[in-house]
């Protein structure tokens, strides 16, 4: 989807919005897998509603993108417009305890931030990738923390109303992988309070987390983390790598020979070659073990 309308461009621009033609959805995510449309980097929250508005009144269809780290996206042209929040500096501001938090903040950045201020209980997730904002939406945890734990304040844009809006923590709920926003609630900011533990200590928390993740984890490839929920009591990895599907690909869409529910773009894999081996292994898994997959990674179908 193109803008092209020069009175359309000079509005965004009023509104620091800033607009690249033609981005690469294969650049801005971690499978490296998507087509192109233009890309719209938003400056300032305030601009949202505004934003959206303008949007709609000229049927313009848009989709809100966070890091990039857990999404596929379909090939060729994209019809939609896609809006990201432009990296705010600084991305964190700490009071005592309370750590505010931009939701374009870097995951890892904020942990290490917050850590070298005595501030920790996130130390599993240092090796998540991608954005405060996206951790958020699906309440992203390892080793046992997940990120809604912390959450006192979220700023989100509420699609339904139209406008920004603050949530107390006791009004959302963070459950695995799965919280209680709407689907078109778009997160801006977020207030975590954090346990009080000397940088030390959290350090050396962290450094037992890396290590685990780099034992059991593909880390240098290009993945989206685990591509399905783990059901309950049970573990995708574990019955996707008991089905001895390790290695199994379609095209250059492959499951990691290092960890069976992570998926891995190994070269050059379209949408719809990692979208049948999601499918392949899921009806595989189905028909072993009676259990239905249900989706980690979140999947833009054009
Ligand atoms: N296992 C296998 N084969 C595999 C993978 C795992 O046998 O190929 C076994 C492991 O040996 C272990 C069990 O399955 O006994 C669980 O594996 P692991 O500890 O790797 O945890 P997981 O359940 O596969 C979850 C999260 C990860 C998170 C780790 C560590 C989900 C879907 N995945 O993985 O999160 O890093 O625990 O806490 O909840 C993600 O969500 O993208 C993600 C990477």
């Amino acid at each position: 989807m193109h803008i092209r309308d020069p009175k359309l461009i000079a509005d965004l621009a009023a509104l620091s919005v800033a607009l690249s033609p033609g981005a690469s959805l294969a650049d801005l995510t971690y499978l490296g897998i998507g087509g192109s449309s233009d890309l719209l980097r938003i400056a300032k929250h305030e601009s949202i509603p505004p934003l959206l508005a303008m949007l709609e009144g000229n049927h313009i269809p848009y989709r809100f993108l966070g890091g990039g780290s857990n999404l596929l996206v379909d090939d060729g042209e994209l019809p939609w417009v896609i809006l990201q929040l432009a990296k705010p500096d600084p991305e964190v501001v700490l009071d005592r305890a309370f750590a505010h938090v931009d939701a374009a903040a870097d995951l890892g950045r904020t942990v290490t931030y917050c850590a070298k201020h005595d501030l920790g209980g996130m130390e599993g997730l240092i090796g998540v990738p991608g954005t405060v904002g996206g951790a958020l939406r699906m309440n992203a945890g390892a080793y046992g923390m997940q990120i809604g734990s912390y959450v006192r304040e979220v700023k989100l844009y509420r699609a339904a109303e139209r406008k920004i809006e603050i949530l107390k923590g006791h009004q959302i709920s963070f459950e695995y992988r799965h919280t209680s926003f709407a689907p078109d609630d778009m997160m801006l900011a977020v207030t975590l309070e954090l346990p009080s533990k000397p940088y030390k200590e959290i350090l050396q928390g962290i450094r037992i987390c890396n290590e685990k993740r780099r034992s059991s984890q593909p880390l240098g490839q290009k993945s989206a983390g685990c591509i399905f929920k783990n059901p309950p009591g049970a573990s995708a990895g574990r019955m996707i790598d008991e089905l001895g599907l390790k290695g199994l690909s379609i095209g250059d869409a492959k499951v990691s020979d290092r960890h069976a529910n992570f998926f891995v773009n190994a070269g050059h894999a379209t949408a719809n070659d990692m979208l049948s081996l999601i499918a392949d292994v899921r009806s595989r898994v189905e028909k072993a073990f009676g259990v239905q997959l249900e989706n980690e990674v979140v999947v833009w179908n054009a």
